[in-house]
């Protein structure tokens, strides 16, 4: 394994932590702003930030994974698990995109978006588990 893919793979784990952070970060968000309703303006800043880190994880997923895959491995003879892996990461990149929207529409005022919210958090943690066991399971 050369430096450069070696580099490659620091930037996969490094994205890994950004959007873990976001994943489970925002259940706990969740969990603040029903128990504390005085802090919800706070959690929404928060919330804002930490979807901005978890989107710049997703980034940096996709970029340095399709460089890997480019530079080291056979596109045409990858195995289902690979597949599964990718199609896993095309319904984080729905959710996280309905859960943004979900977030602004709440910003707006709209008090009906707040109940999809705790879906999404629990649907993002339930992804980054499974893309972890995939991200192992389709390369080793
Ligand atoms: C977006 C969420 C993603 C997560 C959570 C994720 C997670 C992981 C994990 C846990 C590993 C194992 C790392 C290791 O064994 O050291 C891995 C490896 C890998 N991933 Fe991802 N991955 C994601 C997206 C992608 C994408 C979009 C691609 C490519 C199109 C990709 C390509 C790869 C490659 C090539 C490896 C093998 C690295 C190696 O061990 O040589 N990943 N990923």
């Amino acid at each position: 394994m050369d430096i450069f893919y070696k580099a490659l793979l620091w930037f996969h784990l490094l994205g890994i932590a950004l959007g873990g952070a976001a994943s489970f970060g925002h259940p706990v968000l969740g969990a603040i702003a029903q128990k504390t309703p005085e802090a919800r303006p706070f959690v929404m800043r928060a919330g804002k930030g930490l979807s901005s880190v978890g989107r710049a994880g997703i980034a940096v997923l996709v970029g340095s994974g399709v460089l890997m895959v480019w530079l080291a491995w056979d596109i045409t003879a990858m195995s289902g698990l690979f597949w599964a892996k990718m199609a896993l990461v095309v319904v984080l990149v729905v959710n996280v995109v309905l859960a943004g929207r979900a977030a602004k529409a709440l910003a707006g005022g709209d008090m009906s978006a707040a109940a999809r919210l705790p879906a999404h958090g629990m649907i993002g943690v339930a992804l980054m588990l499974l893309l972890l066991a995939f991200g192992i399971l389709a390369f080793r």
